[in-house]
């Protein structure tokens, strides 16, 4: 019998997708334990267990590799983690509330805020020699222009822009460039509101029109030469949706670049941890989802980057954020800021050693380059 009929019979490991019934149900109740344990471990940590930082990376460095490789179903904490669900994206106020609005002086410290490089939350590239992080966040918008080949003159839509960094770096190189940023996040588009109106930014020289809005809602009255989106689309839930959304969005032959967490799991994943304290209703699609949901926009090229560009990202983020909260403490977290230091540490050491495990081959970056299907 071969493996993958055997994986059909077999409860926990392998491809969820494959199972009879009652493997699949089998496979579902173990989930259901390894998201209590990791509940209970982590919300013990938060609680305020002293615990070593090499122990929590012990543990995880322990733990992923065999579940990434083995049992990639028990990542899946929820049904809906498995499927397309409802919206394009689903619970945009929870994560602006748990995430993207936080205090801006904790995010942009941790991501580091630049003259050019405004913060950016979403992989550098490292693997070309960047020494620091700012560095590896302009090698992987360089690497983005020549994949997209970005021409002076194009108008770009960037969907979940950020705080405008991307935009502002690209207009710095091209002086016709003209770009729209969406973005739902208000404190995010208040900093760009004040880099609108600071002569030494490219936001401020015209060619940048911030939409503060959702990405269910978009709407837009021209149609865009190109279109970006970095580090969105695991808050994307209908992938078919969305690229119909889009497909309306670009020119006949206009081209689109996502950029997304992406695994090389038989199943996208999640965790009941960052969708309770981090990223509310977020997914991480599997590698093929994008090219697998081409009804309005084909992938004619994909890009896998190896996650230990990722894990480097998050170590110096979590550099940062030792370093800078003790004189952020009193900023409003919206709970206890001790707890809330610790929810953090949770996430950021835990991601470090996600990104490195398995030598960075399993859970990843992902980038597809889209046009329309005609
Ligand atoms: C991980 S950040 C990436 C930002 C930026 N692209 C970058 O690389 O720095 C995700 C961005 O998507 C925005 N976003 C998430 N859900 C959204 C929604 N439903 N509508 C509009 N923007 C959204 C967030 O506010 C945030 O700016």
């Amino acid at each position: 019998m071969l493996w993958r009929d055997l994986q059909r019979y077999l409860p926990i490991i392998g491809d969820i997708h494959v199972k009879t019934p009652s493997a699949y149900k089998a496979t579902r109740e173990a989930t259901e334990a390894i998201n209590a344990m990791q509940m209970t471990i982590a919300e013990t940590y938060i609680s305020g267990l002293e615990v070593p930082d090499s122990v929590l990376q012990l543990l995880f460095d322990t733990c992923m590799p065999v579940l990434f490789q083995h049992f990639p179903a028990l990542l899946a904490p929820y049904e809906w983690v498995l499927q397309e669900t409802e919206a394009v994206a689903e619970g945009p106020q929870d994560l602006m509330k748990t995430q993207y609005n936080l205090p801006q002086g904790m995010l942009n410290r941790m991501l580091g805020d630049g003259k050019l490089i405004y913060p950016k939350y979403s992989m550098g590239l490292w693997e070309k020699g960047a020494a620091n992080l700012e560095q590896s966040q302009i090698q992987m918008i360089d690497d983005l222009i020549e994949k997209l080949e970005i021409q002076d003159g194009d108008d770009i839509l960037d969907f979940g822009c950020g705080w405008g960094c991307v935009p502002n770096y690209i207009m710095s190189k091209f002086p016709n460039v003209t770009f729209t940023g969406l973005n739902l996040s208000h404190e995010q588009c208040e900093y760009m509101r004040q880099k609108m109106g600071d002569p030494l930014s490219y936001l401020s020289s015209g060619r940048f029109t911030l939409v503060e809005g959702d990405l269910n809602n978009a709407q837009f009255e021209k149609k865009f030469d190109k279109i970006i989106s970095v580090g969105v689309f695991c808050h994307v839930g209908n992938l078919t949706n969305a690229f119909k959304k889009l497909a309306g969005f670009l020119m006949p032959a206009g081209k689109f670049f996502v950029h997304i967490i992406t695994v090389r799991t038989p199943n996208n994943i999640s965790s009941v941890y960052t969708h309770k304290y981090i990223f509310p209703h977020g997914r991480y699609w599997n590698f093929d989802a994008i090219p697998n949901h081409n009804k309005d926009l084909k992938t004619v090229k994909r890009w896998y980057l190896n996650g230990r560009n990722y894990s480097k990202t998050f170590d110096n983020w979590l550099k940062n954020f030792d370093e800078s909260f003790d004189s952020l403490e009193n900023l409003d977290y919206g709970l206890d800021a001790a707890k809330f230091r610790r929810v953090w540490r949770f996430y950021l050491i835990w991601f470090v050693a996600n990104f490195a495990s398995c030598d960075g081959q399993i859970n990843g970056n992902g980038q597809f380059l889209l046009v329309h299907d005609n």
